[in-house]
């Protein structure tokens, strides 16, 4: 094993899209950022340089960080920010893990552009489950604003309302040419006919879960979130902020050029950016003037095409690869997500939007919650994260008036090694909505999903429990519910929230802590020296 250095540099950026220009927060420089290249069971050192006036953490999503969750990097989670001019060194070991997953700031919303690749190879020597692509591409699907992205935030934050939308999507940096700006070029995908690539895709998107698709191309998915699938074929992907996902794409075709689009899914009556980007598939020897053979993106609300996306997903479960699925379970969690209102004098119709779980709308300490733990300091978070929500109700009818959220830097519990169920039931004052889940510090394995209220006498008897997907961000269907479980075996503080940012930003969000088992190997291992102070 290798131990590789990279040095990221935030510095600040002039960038031009839909237009027009403004200075963005980037890691040296890129937007995308650059992409971090490892072998499984290699360690990587990233040394994170602040040139900026913002705070800045940087999160590995996806990365297990067995027993140095000092590494993880959500800020307050597992760690202070990284403050103007100063730096921190992340280090981390690749542990039993290959495929594609993604970096990103884990503060306000830099991750609009601060975040990159993070490409795992397997060990030396061992190869695919799949026939070996030819080439391999990184896609990293994203969202631009054309205005400041702290300044949307902070003016939704004071006002109590949504934040604006965004204005395009991107796919490799670049929307592609839009209605708002019809000359600017996309990203430009070369391929030589006859050819199998490995496409990486990654949605790095703040806020919306997209569609991918390529005009008259089929796409075979071998692998999500680092984890090998059994491959199925399909005409589009579904992909949720957080996910990473690996296609085979064939260039069957002789000639010519397709069209590649990322679009919105969003399956509830609320503003999303509608714009689609595209990017252009390009046989080698196709002439620049050809036409771009053209594909129509889903619908917006595509729920059926998202659903047959879920449901084809299953673990690859070989001898190399088993999917150890808990099948005892100590933990038998119910949490309820979604969003709501509560009073607010200073907000312009006297309600705040927020978000919650299980009528706990999560407030961020001023210490990181990892600090709190392993140096045994008070006052900083109670332990008593509720397992199920305060009241039974028609999670996905008619919404009842009388359920307000409660603010709490709750966490629950959990001790080494103890198994966990959570079933994610999607719920909301305002309308049901799509909530991509997120879970640090874990794979876990997605064992049922299904549409309005989880029936807890019939649904975990339809339960998957030989080859669900395992997984670290799952789409938790609008008005309906996912079932997840995982086993704890990763000491430390661990943040579980919507990987919508505007979601987490009104807190749907809340943290696991897992205690040190008995095992010499089972200690969260002490912090380094230059962990950033608050
Ligand atoms: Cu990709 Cu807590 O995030």
């Amino acid at each position: 094993c290798l131990v590789r250095h990279y040095k990221f540099n935030v510095v600040m950026k002039k960038a031009t899209r839909l237009c027009s220009s403004k200075p963005i927060v980037t890691v040296n420089g890129k937007f995308p950022g650059p992409t971090i290249v490892a072998r499984e069971d290699d360690t990587v050192l990233v040394k994170v340089v602040n040139h900026v006036k913002y705070n800045v953490s940087i999160h590995w999503h996806g990365i297990r960080q067995l027993r140095t969750g000092w590494a993880d990097g959500p800020a307050y989670i597992t760690q202070c920010p990284i403050q103007p001019g100063q730096n921190y060194l992340y280090n981390f070991t690749v542990t039993g893990q290959r495929g594609t997953l993604l970096w990103h700031a884990h503060i306000l919303w830099l991750r609009a552009t601060v975040h990159g690749a993070i490409v795992i190879l397997p060990k030396r020597g061992v190869p695919y489950p799949f026939p070996t692509p030819h080439k391999e591409e990184v896609i990293v699907l994203g969202e631009w604003w054309k205005s400041d992205v702290e300044a949307v935030v902070n003016e939704a934050m004071k006002s109590g309302g949504a934040p604006n939308v965004s204005d395009a999507h991107t796919i490799n940096g670049h929307p592609g040419p839009v209605p708002a700006c019809p000359s600017q070029g996309g990203f430009n995908l070369p391929v030589e006919s006859g050819k199998t690539y490995m496409l990486r895709i990654i949605n790095a998107a703040l806020n919306e879960e997209l569609f991918f698709k390529i005009a008259c191309h089929k796409l075979t998915v071998v692998e999500v979130d680092a984890t090998y699938v059994k491959p199925f074929k399909t005409d589009t992907i579904v992909i949720a902020p957080g996910q990473t996902t690996n296609v085979l794409l064939t260039a069957d075709r002789t000639s010519g050029k397709y069209l590649v689009a990322a679009s919105p899914f969003m399956d509830a009556p609320i503003a999303v950016d509608n714009v689609t980007a595209s990017a252009t598939l390009h046989y080698s020897g196709a002439l620049s003037s050809a036409a771009t053979i053209l594909t129509v993106p889903p619908p917006q609300n595509a729920t059926p095409i998202a659903a047959t996306f879920a449901n084809s997903l299953r673990s690859l479960n070989s001898k190399k690869y088993p999917a150890n699925v808990p099948l005892k379970i100590d933990h038998f969690l119910f949490f309820t997500i979604g969003l709501g209102v509560n009073p607010c004098a200073t907000c312009a119709t006297g309600n705040r939007v927020v978000a919650d779980i299980n009528n706990v709308t999560f407030v961020m300490p001023t210490i990181s919650l990892l600090q709190a733990h392993f140096f045994n300091i008070s006052g900083v978070f109670t332990d008593d994260f509720p397992g199920n929500p305060p009241v039974q109700f028609n999670y996905t009818g008619t919404q009842p008036s009388n359920v307000q959220t409660n603010n709490g830097t709750r966490l629950y519990r959990l001790a080494y090694n103890s198994t966990v169920q959570i079933v994610l039931q999607d719920t909301g004052m305002i309308a049901p909505e799509n909530h991509p889940i997120h879970l640090h510090g874990f794979n876990f394995f997605e064992v049922g999903r299904g549409v309005g209220n989880f029936n807890p006498k019939k649904d975990p008897k339809k339960f998957n429990l030989v080859d669900p997907v395992e997984r670290n961000t799952v789409g938790v269907p609008s008005g309906g519910w996912t079932a997840i479980r995982f086993r704890a075996d990763n000491p430390g503080v661990w943040f579980m929230h919507c990987h919508l940012e505007v979601h987490t930003t009104w807190g749907l969000k809340m943290a696991f802590v897992v205690d040190n088992g008995k095992g010499p190997n089972e200690c969260l291992l002490p912090p380094p020296p230059d962990l950033p102070k608050c």
